[in-house]
């Protein structure tokens, strides 16, 4: 079965494929409209979303399939009592692909096993978050022209943000990466990524607190909101929500082709006057999510 719960379920040239055939989705959006018709994807989000949800939803129906689900917990038997894996293992007697976001860290790899259709891991607590991920490669290789030789930073909550801990992985199989990693000392990236991703693959990566530090040696600057609903005590979420807030002055020194991305949704960590920057690319980021969702699901559906 093809799941896709980490985002090395997909090799170098996977992903190169899916970028491609995203570019020609969004080119040829006619000749895929009917690529899915008879297929159902079905959405179950035991955790809050606004645009991975949706893009799923959008790009199943762009493909001409059908979409079904729940948009929380609440609405489903989980509230009775039930177990993820019985939940699971109903739903894929009534769909052909599954997109599952879960607070528990692992869920959609325990729940793949007892899957009769394929899993897409569309968020798993603060761990991974592997469709975001192929959202942020589709965007850096449409902006950069290409995935190498590029100069990184990861701003925020770089702990529990899951989308970074795809983004690093995935980024360290490209030729020439380097990551300067901003955060406040309470939210660093994870000891196990430091070392069972970056110095294994030999990267070259530092650390700092400071935003501005590093900005005029970025090619990326990818920001990311604390994530409060991994807090233990609302005072450390307090104390740390506004550590950085992105603003023109920020950016003075920054390179005039800086791409700046951002997972989305947005706090304050970056203030609406940049939205006008054309360095902003966050909301083209928004659309190619759809895009390369839609490649996604036509691979894991074994579509051609
Ligand atoms: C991210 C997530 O859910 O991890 N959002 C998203 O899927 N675009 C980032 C976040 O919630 O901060």
């Amino acid at each position: 079965m093809n799941h896709l719960i980490d985002i090395t379920d997909l090799n170098v040239e996977e992903i190169d494929d899916l970028i491609k055939t995203a570019k020609d989705i969004m080119k040829n959006k006619e000749k895929y409209s009917e690529k899915c018709k008879s297929k159902i994807l079905a959405t179950l989000f035991f955790e809050p979303s606004t645009r991975t949800r949706l893009s799923f939803e959008s790009a199943m129906l762009g493909l001409g399939g059908q979409v079904l689900g729940f948009s929380s917990a609440a609405s489903s038997s989980t509230a009775k009592g039930e177990s993820v894996s019985d939940t699971i293992r109903t739903v894929s007697c009534y769909s052909d692909i599954i997109a599952m976001r879960h607070p528990k860290e692992g869920a959609p790899m325990v729940v793949s096993e007892k899957s009769r259709v394929p899993i897409i891991n569309a968020g798993d607590g603060g761990h991974n978050h592997p469709t975001q991920t192929l959202t942020d490669l589709l965007t850096i290789a449409s902006e950069k022209g290409k995935l190498d030789n590029l100069t990184i930073g990861l701003c925020g909550d770089l702990k529990f943000g899951r989308t970074v801990h795809s983004l690093i992985t995935a980024m360290s199989r490209y030729k020439n990466i380097k990551f300067i990693l901003i955060s406040p000392n309470e939210l660093k990236v994870p000891d196990y990524i430091k070392t069972e991703v970056l110095d294994k693959n030999n990267i070259e990566w530092c650390e700092t607190q400071d935003i501005e530090e590093y900005i005029d040696k970025l090619d990326v600057l990818y920001m990311t909101r604390v994530q409060r609903e991994r807090f233990f005590n609302e005072a450390d979420y307090i104390r740390l929500k506004d550590y950085y807030i992105l603003n023109k002055q920020k950016l003075e020194n920054a390179k005039k082709d800086l791409s700046i991305l951002h997972p989305l949704p947005r706090v304050n960590e970056i203030s609406v006057e940049v939205d006008s920057d054309p360095r902003a690319c966050y909301f083209k980021q928004v659309e190619n999510g759809k895009y390369i969702r839609m490649a996604l699901i036509l691979k894991l559906l074994e579509i051609e």
